[in-house]
């Protein structure tokens, strides 16, 4: 069983989007090894893909900035954990992060002191205001000592050609590499939206 919220207010973290799709695939072919890892996702809505990776990892936070997304996807967490005992020994979480909010991210940090060995978002890029925040703050997590082995993966889903290319744009402006993981461009949301996924990491010279 698995909450979806309906309301007359902003329905952008309570639906599930089409770039969780693609990473929810992309998870479940096992294209990507998650055994014992400790992840980070930003943006996670009401939780899917943060849920199913809390199945192969060792420890999952959720993160959200909006506090009734927050609570459903606590409720939803709360539901998966008591419909499995096989996962026990794993840990599921949500916590309240708004991208470019220092304090979240310091709270965060402070709270995982043994940091994240890699990053997640699924459609997470669709209004160019949120691009900078959100760079930004994958760059402080991806410096933050702790955070071994320094790399995001974004699941992007092309809706507006200025954003595709904004996308590059704060990248380059936050002085991380990003670039496409091989054989994962492909059409979701029924072949009408086009997504791929993306690996972003600090550059070398950081
Ligand atoms: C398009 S939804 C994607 C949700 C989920 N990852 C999925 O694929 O179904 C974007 C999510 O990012 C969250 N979000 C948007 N702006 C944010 C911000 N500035 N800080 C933190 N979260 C944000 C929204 O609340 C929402 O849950």
């Amino acid at each position: 069983m698995f909450l979806l919220m309906a309301a007359d207010y902003d329905l952008t973290g309570q639906i599930v989007w089409p770039g969780a799709e693609l990473l929810n695939r992309y998870i479940t072919q096992g294209s990507i090894c998650l055994d014992g890892l400790s992840i980070l996702e930003l943006g996670s809505g009401l939780g899917l893909t943060g849920i199913l990776c809390g199945r192969y990892c060792q420890k999952i936070v959720m993160t959200d900035h909006m506090d009734k997304v927050l609570k459903v996807l606590q409720r939803n967490i709360d539901m998966q954990s008591s419909l499995s005992d096989e996962h026990h020994n794993r840990t599921m979480m949500c916590e309240k992060l708004e991208w470019g909010n220092e304090e979240h991210i310091n709270n965060i940090l402070q709270n995982h002191p043994e940091g994240f060995d890699l990053i997640i978002g699924a459609d997470i890029c669709y209004q160019q205001a949120s691009l900078h925040p959100l760079f930004k703050t994958v760059k402080s997590l991806l410096s933050h000592e702790a955070c071994a082995s320094k790399q995001f993966i974004l699941s992007y889903v092309s809706r507006a050609r200025s954003i595709d290319i904004a996308l590059f744009k704060e990248a380059e402006n936050q002085s991380l590499k990003i670039s496409e993981i091989a054989g994962t461009r492909t059409w979701v949301h029924d072949n009408i939206l086009e997504g791929t996924l993306y690996q972003v990491q600090l550059r070398n010279d950081e």
